[in-house]
C-alpha cells in the first residue's frame, strides 16, 4: 500500500510520516512517496522523513522522494495534500496587505484566505488530476491544503466526481485543548456534535463518558478568561512558549476570544477561527501589521525544522519530539484507516451537504460529522441551525463562492463582490483597494482577472 504525501516539503511533513509509521499495521504500509514543486526543500525533509522510518521507528517502509508526477502518483492508494502555493512569503502578503487597510489580516479568514484560495484552487485541481490519472482507481485524496472552504468548493464544482476528502485539524485541536485544560487524559475518549463552514462552525454538545463537559468547559474559561490548560497559561505569564503550535505568539489572543464569543452567545462553542468574524475589531488591534503569523512560523516551526536538518546533518544527532505533529497527522491517518478498514468510525469532514443541515443550501460544503467507511464519507442530517448561525453561514458561503466562480470565469466583479461580501471587510471601497493590492501581490499566481 503506497500514500503520496503532496507538499512532502510541508513543515507538517515528519509529523505527518510518524503518524503513519506508527499505524503501519493497520495501513499495511509499504511505501511512503514525498512529492513537491520545490526540490531542495523537500530533499532536506526527506533526511528527517528517512531518520524518522529507518532510525526511530526502524520500518522496513519505503521511500521514495520526487518531483515527478508519475512516479509520485503510480499505484497509490493515497494522496495526502498539503500544498501551500507561493508558500509563506505570500502567507505574508495575504496577512499584511489587508493590515494596511484596518483589515483582518489572517491566513483563511477575511481578504487573506479569498486571496489564497485564488492561488490555490487550479493547483490542487491538478492534484486530482493528476492521481486520477496515476493512482489506483479506488484511490483517496485527503485534503488538508488551505483554504480547505474554497478548495472544497473547487472540488466540487470543478471536479465533482473525484475521490477527494477535505479536512481540517482546527476542531480536533480544540478537542485537544479541552481534554488538557479539564484533565482528560485521552482526547479521543471526547465526543461532539458540531456544524458549520470550514474554519466557520459551532460545537453543539459535548460529552466524555456520557458527561455533558460543555457547562465545565464555560465555567473554566469564566475563571481563566482564556480556553488553556493552566499549565500553558503559567508558560504564558513566564513568556515561555507552551509545547503546542496553536497555542503559541498570536494564537493567544485567539483562546481569549474563545472566553469572550462564548459568554455573548452561550449556546454553543464557536471554532476559534470565528473570533475573526465576531471581534473583528479586536483581532485587527491584536495584529502587529508588520510581524504577523507568517513571520512567526517562519522564525519557529520553518526554522526549526531546518535548523535540526543541519544540525543532524553535522552531528548525527536529532530530536525527534520536535518534529512529532501529534493530532494533525493521527487525524489524517486514522481518517485514512478508517477508509481501508471500512471501520465506520466518525470523523468531522467537509462535504457537499446534500440536505445534512436542512436550511443551508443543498450545494454547500459544510463540515458535519459523518461515518467513515469503504464507500466514504455517511454524512448524518442534523436539524435546521438557528437564524443567527445560518445569517453568518450564507454569507461566508456565497463569498467563498463568489471567488471560485470569479476564479473559473476571471471575473474581477465577482472577485469584488466576495470581497465585498465577506463579514471582516466594512466597505466596498475598502474592498476594491486590498483586491487591487492583491492583484499586484498574485502576479503569477492568481487567473487573470477582466
Ligand atoms: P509549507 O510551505 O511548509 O509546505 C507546503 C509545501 O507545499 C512546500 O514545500 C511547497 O513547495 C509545496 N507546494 C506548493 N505548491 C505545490 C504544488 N502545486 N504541488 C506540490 N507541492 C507544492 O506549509 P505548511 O505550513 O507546512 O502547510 C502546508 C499546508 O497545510 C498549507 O496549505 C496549510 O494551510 C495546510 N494546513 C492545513 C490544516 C487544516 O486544518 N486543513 C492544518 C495545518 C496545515
Ligand atoms: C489550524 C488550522 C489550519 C491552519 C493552521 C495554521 O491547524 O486548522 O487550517 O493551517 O491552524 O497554523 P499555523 O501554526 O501555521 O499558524
Ligand atoms: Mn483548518
Amino acid at each position: 500500500m503506497i500514500i503520496t504525501i503532496a507538499g512532502g516539503g510541508s513543515t507538517f511533513t515528519p509529523g505527518i510520516v510518524k503518524s503513519i509509521a506508527l499505524r503501519r499495521e493497520e495501513l499495511e504500509v509499504t511505501e511512503i512517496r514525498l512529492f513537491d514543486i520545490d526540490k531542495e526543500r523537500q530533499d532536506k525533509v526527506a533526511i528527517v522523513v528517512n531518520w524518522i522510518l529507518k532510525e526511530e521507528l526502524k520500518t522496513d517502509i519505503k521511500l521514495t522522494v520526487t518531483t515527478d508526477e508519475k512516479e509520485a502518483y503510480t499505484d497509490a492508494s493515497f494522496i495526502f495534500a498539503q500544498i501551500r502555493t507561493g508558500k509563506y512569503a505570500m502567507r505574508e502578503q495575504d496577512e499584511k496587505i489587508p493590515l494596511k487597510y484596518g483589515c483582518v489580516g489572517q491566513e483563511t479568514c477575511g481578504p487573506g484566505g479569498l486571496a489564497y484560495g485564488l492561488r490555490t484552487i487550479f493547483p490542487m485541481m491538478k492534484v486530482i488530476d493528476d492521481a486520477e490519472k496515476y493512482a489506483k482507481k479506488d484511490h483517496w485524496i485527503l485534503n488538508y491544503s488551505n483554504p480547505a472552504a474554497i478548495v472544497s468548493e473547487a472540488c466540487r464544482k470543478l471536479r465533482p466526481n473525484a475521490r477527494i476528502i477535505n479536512i481540517c485539524d482546527m476542531p480536533i485541536a480544540i478537542v485537544d485543548i479541552i481534554a488538557q485544560s479539564l484533565g482528560i487524559k485521552d482526547y479521543t475518549e471526547i465526543e461532539y456534535d458540531y456544524f458549520g463552514l470550514n474554519h466557520f462552525g459551532w460545537f453543539t454538545s459535548m460529552t466524555h463518558q456520557g458527561r455533558d463537559i460543555l457547562p465545565e468547559v464555560k465555567a473554566y474559561m469564566k475563571k481563566h478568561q482564556i480556553l488553556l490548560p493552566e499549565s500553558y497559561i503559567e508558560n504564558i505569564k513566564k513568556n515561555l512558549n507552551a509545547d503546542n503550535r496553536h497555542a503559541v505568539s498570536s494564537w493567544v489572543h485567539v483562546w481569549e476570544t474563545m472566553y469572550e464569543m462564548t459568554e455573548y452567545f452561550p449556546d454553543y462553542l464557536p471554532n476559534t477561527y470565528l473570533n475573526y468574524y465576531l471581534l473583528t475589531k479586536e483581532a485587527v488591534e491584536a495584529a502587529n501589521p508588520n510581524h504577523t503569523r507568517a513571520n512567526e512560523v517562519m522564525e519557529t516551526r520553518e526554522k526549526n525544522l531546518f535548523d535540526g536538518i543541519e544540525q543532524f546533518l553535522k552531528t548525527g544527532e536529532i530530536n525527534g519530539e520536535a518534529f512529532y505533529a501529534g493530532a494533525h497527522g493521527n487525524w489524517i491517518s486514522d481518517l485514512a484507516i478508517a477508509l481501508k478498514n471500512d471501520t465506520r468510525q466518525r470523523f468531522l469532514v467537509i462535504v457537499e451537504n446534500r440536505g445534512a443541515l436542512p436550511n443551508m443550501p443543498y450545494d454547500a460544503m459544510v463540515e458535519v460529522p459523518a461515518y467513515i467507511g469503504k464507500k466514504g464519507p455517511e454524512v448524518i442530517a442534523q436539524d435546521n441551525i438557528s437564524l443567527f448561525q445560518q445569517g453568518l453561514m450564507m454569507q461566508q458561503l456565497n463569498s467563498e463562492k463568489l471567488i471560485v466562480e470569479g476564479a473559473i470565469e476571471g471575473s474581477y466583479q465577482k472577485i469584488l463582490q466576495a470581497f465585498t461580501l465577506n463579514k471582516t471587510v466594512p466597505s466596498a471601497r475598502v474592498a476594491k483597494q486590498i483586491l487591487d493590492d492583491m492583484i499586484e501581490a498574485n502576479k503569477g499566481y492568481w487567473p487573470e482577472l477582466k
